[in-house]
């Protein structure tokens, strides 16, 4: 069987799950290829799964892409689902999650028109609902708003969404925490240390940043937020080839939700268990297997 891992032209040898998955999808029997999304030549239906994996470039040409996912997983089976890659690929869905009563890192969001309401008194973040990558994403101190609503409008006027959040300090001294879970089954997770600098300006040009991994055994409660999140999200959860939860320790000191990536996360698989490549692997292949799913 023939299975597509999804890149951009921008993101080719810059993911560092291949090293993994590409081995393990040979040794469960698969034949995979490393194919870029908004490459013309690709003929898809010669795919019998097409997988997201690196398609890092999609925040700047959303809809292009949506279109693109829709029009694939019509000829081949394409996943994440195109449901679920439509719903997590704006951070609004932040909003659905804090309705469905789970801990999320307190956000407002400003659309086009809005003027741009920031905190008083605390260091906070500037970011577009449409990201990945930290690119477009800047933290400012208290002091900082002038610079900070000149970050917001300029994405306000070109029509994106922002997002507006206190900087959760605990980031500095423990970064964030990822949970990746392959097939809904949690899998591994990993640290990330914090990303932005304080007086750096928003990037980008880059298309993501350079980012220090470690393996960690997570906490309890960030192992229930983590399964609540994907229990809570109207898509079943055994459905979700590959899902993680980035959780960050809120001011109460309780895990809560900064993101969950469905698009194209990095899954980590360098810093993972060892068998966690031939898990993802397995599950792919399986798709296309003799009591495959329906498309
Ligand atoms: N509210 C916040 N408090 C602290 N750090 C933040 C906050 N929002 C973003 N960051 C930092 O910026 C990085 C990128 O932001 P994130 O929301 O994860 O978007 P993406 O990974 O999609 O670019 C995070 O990994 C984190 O280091
Ligand atoms: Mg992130």
């Amino acid at each position: 069987m023939r299975v597509a891992l999804v890149s951009a032209t921008a993101a080719l040898g810059t993911d560092d799950d291949e090293a993994f998955l590409l081995p393990a999808l040979r040794a469960a029997g698969a034949d995979p290829a490393v194919v870029v999304w908004d490459d013309r030549a690709v003929d898809w239906a010669a795919f019998d799964v097409v997988v997201l994996r690196s398609t890092w470039d999609y925040t700047m040409r959303r809809d292009e892409f949506l279109t693109w996912v829709a029009a694939t997983d019509a000829v081949t089976r394409l996943r994440n689902r195109p449901g679920v890659v439509r719903w997590n690929s704006d951070k609004v869905y932040l909003r659905d999650l804090a309705g469905y009563g789970l801990p999320v890192v307190p956000t407002e969001f400003l659309s086009p028109g809005d003027r741009p309401a920031l905190p008083d008194g605390v260091p906070f973040v500037v970011k577009p609902t449409v990201s990945a990558g930290s690119r477009n994403t800047a933290r400012y101190a208290p002091g900082e708003q002038d610079v900070a609503r000149d970050h917001a409008r300029r994405l306000l006027d070109r029509g994106r969404t922002v997002m507006v959040q206190p900087y959760v300090a605990s980031v500095d001294e423990r970064g964030e925490t990822a949970l990746v879970f392959l097939g809904g089954r949690y899998s591994h997770a990993v640290t990330k240390d914090a990303l932005l600098v304080p007086g750096e300006r928003a990037t980008e040009d880059k298309l993501f940043a350079t980012e220090k991994l470690h393996a960690v055994q997570p906490s309890a409660a960030e192992r229930a937020v983590a399964d609540a999140v994907l229990d809570a999200i109207p898509f079943p959860r055994d459905e979700l080839l590959y899902a993680r939860v980035d959780l960050v320790l809120g001011a109460d000191g309780e895990p809560a939700v900064l993101e969950l990536e469905l698009v194209e996360p990095s899954l980590m698989l360098p810093q993972a268990p060892p068998e966690a490549a031939g898990v993802l692997a397995r599950t792919i292949v399986a798709l296309a297997g003799p009591d495959r799913q329906e498309r």
